[in-house]
């Protein structure tokens, strides 16, 4: 991230007074310039569609979760050179319980005071991770005065009846131990973030058990054996009634029924917390195989993909359900996301592969309206193991991000403002897939893969390509990504398409017949041009070889603002 010199802030806030809080946004577009108030970040729907509104206007986070145990005094300084190096403008970052609660009742708000601190001077947003009562369904950052104390904070059990390496969501001890550190936490930071470097919390981390599907314990026996609640039923789309959960679910009840538990118990910290300091709360889903993830194949009673009707029922005041993506193959990434993008849910994705070939996906989420995207491990702690003994720069592993984020992170705010107002989409290569259409309308917006100088495109030899077309005005689009083409074609309609009255944008002028005749694409003005201070700024005129095959985007960070007409 290029933070802001002084006089740059100076200027940007400055040209505030005249343009309100949406300005004060625009003028800082990746680093965040403070000062004066802040309204609480939250979380908005409108027409079926998402926005994290910050200072008042949709806002895209461009994340890098840090590794599990970066935050920490002697260790931040192997964090922030890395989020400068991303272009990110949010940390994701963990507070550990076992930190913050070194005795009952006794809190220590040095880290949470400290990474505040930081946050600020390197001009960036927090997303904070309350590694509590779970973490990747065990119990490890528990204060170690709650671990000496298992038959208190009691595990799981399994089938057998022997202890497993994670929390029993009935444990009501853990729950209260939980609650009131959690709210704590959040008084806290009411307190001192006035300037709201925090933007969302996210309660647990990765909640459920792997290696039982559910609490076998006598207490949880007994709430298993009576009735599925009616809340229940009715999200998974139930007859109402007093159906037991192995009548209502069959082989699925075990699974369902631990969500439900581990639901319930999160719901009661997160209403404690957010009932003294209202920031968007989001719980993160350790996965299942989105195409065949069979109850025992994977962690039990988080928000998997199967229970995302549990935990909404259950859990209010979680606003957002998010998946961590470590899927990768892309049929499977794009289902996950789709699974996620729901009416009842904004799209985030606070955990991800930071790889070359994962890179493209930040475009497919964004293409889902996502409020915003965070691969994990993006710090200099982490050791690095070269797999084939040749020499890789100390910043490979941050490459593939920060190309992303310097490309967007100039424009998230108009980014996340047109995504939420409908008009923008974008898409990603997918493999035997050459060429992708985008529908604006009028105008369909064809974005092919490895094809050019007249020829038909093929693919990329790797499936890198990516791409974001946002309709402007009518006949007037911005565009912005990596290894395509994009170009744009009178639509017709899908009876012209099928009847083949269309000609593609790969190779030739892209033409369609509309009403016996036909019509062709024909640029009026291509602009290339840079975002600063969050506006678009006019480079050059793209022409000649440039356009000649559609808008060919490269290795390079290209945003362009091309006006159609036809002919
Ligand atoms: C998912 C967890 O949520 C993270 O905290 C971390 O443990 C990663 N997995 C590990 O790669």
């Amino acid at each position: 991230m290029k933070t802001l010199s002084s006089l740059k802030i100076l200027v940007a806030l400055i040209g505030c007074v005249a343009c309100g809080l949406v300005g004060l946004a625009q003028a800082s577009p990746n680093a965040v310039a403070r000062g004066g108030e802040h309204p609480v970040p939250r979380i908005v729907e409108r027409d079926g569609r998402f926005a994290l509104l910050v200072d008042g206007a949709p806002y895209l986070m461009l994340g890098a979760q840090s590794n599990n145990s970066s935050d920490w005094p002697g260790t931040l300084d192997k964090v922030w050179p890395a989020i400068e190096y991303l272009h990110a403008n949010t940390l994701e970052t963990p507070i550990y319980w076992e930190q913050f609660e070194p005795e009952p009742g006794r809190f220590d708000y040095s880290q949470i005071d400290l990474i505040l601190k930081q946050a600020r001077a390197h001009h960036a947003h927090l997303v904070l991770l309350w590694f509590g009562t779970w973490k990747n369904g065990s119990q490890h950052y528990m204060p170690e005065w709650m671990k000496l104390k298992p038959e208190i904070y009691t595990h799981v059990r399994n089938k057998e009846g022997e202890l497993v390496d994670s929390p029993s969501p009935f444990a009501q001890a853990a729950l209260e131990a939980d609650k009131r550190a959690f709210t704590e936490f959040m008084k806290h930071l009411k307190e001192v973030d006035a300037e709201r470097t925090v933007l969302m919390v996210q309660v647990e981390n990765e909640t459920g058990t792997w290696g039982a599907e559910r609490d076998y314990s006598p207490e949880a026996e007994k709430l298993f054996a009576g009735p599925v609640p009616a809340e229940v039923l009715k999200a998974m789309g139930k007859a109402a009634g007093s159906a037991s959960w192995r009548d209502a679910f069959g082989a699925e009840a075990d699974v369902n029924f631990h969500a439900w538990a581990v639901a319930k118990y999160v719901e009661e910290i997160a209403a404690a917390g957010k009932a003294v300091y209202p920031l968007p709360l989001y719980v993160n889903a350790a996965l299942r195989d989105p195409f065949k993830g069979a109850p025992g194949t994977y962690e039990s009673g988080g928000p998997t993909d199967n229970v995302l009707a549990i935990w909404k029922a259950e859990a209010p005041a979680i606003d957002v359900l998010a998946p961590d993506i470590y899927l990768p193959d892309t049929a499977s990434y794009l289902k996950v996301l789709e699974l996620y993008h729901r009416a009842d849910n904004a799209l985030f994705v606070p955990e991800t592969l930071g790889s070359k070939s994962a890179a493209r996906f930040m475009f497919s989420a964004l293409g889902l309206q996502a409020i915003g995207y965070s691969p994990f491990g993006l710090d200099y702690t982490r050791t690095l193991r070269p797999q084939s003994g040749e020499p890789v720069s100390k910043d490979a592993f941050l490459d593939p991000t920060a190309e992303n984020y310097e490309l967007i992170g100039p424009m998230m705010r108009d980014v996340a403002r047109l995504n939420f107002e409908g008009k923008l989409q974008a898409t990603a290569e997918v493999e035997g897939e050459a060429t992708q259409t985008l529908h604006f309308g009028d105008w369909d917006a064809v974005v092919s893969y490895g094809g050019g100088r007249g020829g038909m495109a093929k693919g990329n030899a790797e499936p890198l390509g990516r791409a974001l077309v946002a309709q402007l005005k009518e006949n007037q689009f911005l565009v912005a990504g990596y290894f395509c083409r994009v170009d744009f074609r009178p639509a017709g309609t899908e009876a012209q398409r099928k009847a083949g009255h269309i000609v593609n944008g790969s190779g030739q002028i892209p033409s369609a017949q509309i009403d016996g005749k036909w019509v062709h694409r024909q640029f009026l003005k291509v602009e290339e041009g840079t975002y600063e201070n969050g506006a678009f700024k006019f480079g050059r005129i793209l022409n000649g070889d440039q356009t000649d095959w559609g808008v060919g985007l490269g290795a390079e960070p290209v945003v362009v603002r091309v006006s159609v007409g036809t002919y």
